[in-house]
């Protein structure tokens, strides 16, 4: 039978790879066709579908998958909504994959995107179709549970760490005060803007203050801690998590009159932390304060991609494929790890009930309140996913991606 397979919800650098493992999987276990959604179940329900046999007929084109940042197939936010309120998207879903023969649907997203799994593996069950629904994890967010880490993280925190100990040398250059505030992606997970911490070592002082979601966030606290910290340091780069949040429960960034709109899964768009604290800082601080919201760039910097992040997410894509080929449906691929020092994790698969619309938060006995830092537990647990670069291949000075026409 054939396969389809769909990217879902905001990007990582590393979701193409996971495309490209489980393509090449299906291909090798004998799928015949395997299909891309375009616009994840959005563009499946309008019957936008790819073959990806053509797409991806040479090595050359998966090399360069695994070096594309975003969605290759394009992405949504389509909230399925329960199958006793709207059964006709369900029934259109089941109608598509009749129409083109398809066995396997895997789709590859965040904690939304396993509901989209959950929903309809359950849907299948109840109607007692045979088509099987397989979760491959992804996030920069890292918020998934069920799995040690998402397929994405490791690169996002390279890039993050990167850019701190860049922004540290930056912003030290000048004999004046000054704060530099570094917002960081997330939502109420705090495991991103962590990755802040790996930026200290021999040949970098680190990052001054580093604020997750987990623990409140209070205003005058703030500025007590800063005012401390600048009687000993002129120049400051704190991390801020873009959903950090006062102790009556609203984001900091709500208090900026940029506060933005809601995503059909009713999750604030998240933004404008950085600069609000900046101005705040000049406003009361009367010193040099600079805003910097990594947005974005965060998500797509494959040319500072972690390469265990490249290949575990091509075999967590791998994976979801032998699970659904083994007869399982219902279920994700994710990591468990077995070892730090040999880093090792091993891919399988778990319930999908278990992670869709989870969400995993930093553990708070490895967030150093005291020093608004991490502790050495968090270091052991991320450095390895930082780990090996996997070079782009350039063209004409820029990293070459892989597009479709
Ligand atoms: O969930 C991934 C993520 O990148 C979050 O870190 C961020 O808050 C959100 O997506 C942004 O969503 P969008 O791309 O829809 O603006």
């Amino acid at each position: 039978m054939n396969v389809v397979v769909g990217q879902s919800g905001g990007p990582t650098v590393a979701i193409n790879a996971s495309l490209a493992g489980v393509f090449e999987e299906a291909v090798r276990l004998g799928a015949e066709k395997v299909y891309g959604m375009q616009n994840g179940i959005a563009g499946f329900l309008q019957e936008k579908l790819v073959e990806l046999n053509d797409l991806l007929d040479d090595s050359e084109k998966i090399e360069l998958l695994k070096r594309t940042p975003a969605c290759f197939l394009g992405s949504c936010r389509h909230k399925l909504k329960g199958a006793e309120q709207n059964e006709e998207e369900y029934k259109k879903i089941f109608s598509v994959l009749e129409k083109y023969d398809i066995g396997y649907f895997f789709y590859i997203g965040g904690n939304d995107s396993m509901d989209t799994v959950a929903k309809l593996s359950a849907y299948a069950n109840k109607i007692g179709s045979k088509v099987r629904f397989v979760g491959v994890p992804k996030t920069i967010d890292n918020d998934l549970t069920e799995t040690d880490h998402t397929p994405g993280y490791g690169s996002a925190a390279k890039f993050v760490a990167t850019t701190m100990k860049e922004l540290v040398r930056d912003t030290s250059i000048y004999d004046l005060y000054s704060v530099t505030i570094v917002e960081v992606m997330g939502r109420n997970a705090g495991w991103l803007t962590a990755a802040s911490a790996l930026a200290k070592g021999e040949d970098c002082c680190g990052v001054d203050m580093i604020f997750l979601p987990e623990t409140p966030f209070t205003m005058d606290g703030f500025f007590q801690k800063l005012s401390a910290k600048l009687k000993e340091k002129k120049s400051l780069v704190i991390a801020v998590s873009e959903g950090i949040k006062l102790p009556d429960g609203r984001y900091v960034c709500e208090l900026a009159s940029s506060a933005q709109g809601e995503d059909v899964f009713g999750h604030k768009q998240l933004t404008g932390t950085a600069l609000f604290l900046a101005g705040e800082c000049a406003n009361r601080l009367k010193i040099k304060a600079r805003a910097i919201e990594l947005s974005t760039l965060q998500r797509c910097a494959s040319h500072i991609a972690s390469l265990t992040d490249i290949e575990e997410a091509y075999r967590v894509g791998a994976g979801a494929v032998q699970a659904a080929a083994e007869g399982k449906s219902g279920v994700a691929s994710v990591f468990i790890r077995t070892a730090n020092e040999p880093y090792s994790c091993a891919v399988e698969v778990r319930e999908i009930d278990k992670i869709a619309n989870q969400e995993k938060t930093v553990p708070l006995e490895w967030i150093d309140t005291e020093k608004d830092d991490l502790t050495e537990e968090y270091l052991a647990y991320a450095r390895p996913l930082i780990q090996g670069e996997l070079t782009p291949v350039f063209e004409n000075g820029l990293p070459k991606h892989l597009c479709m026409k």
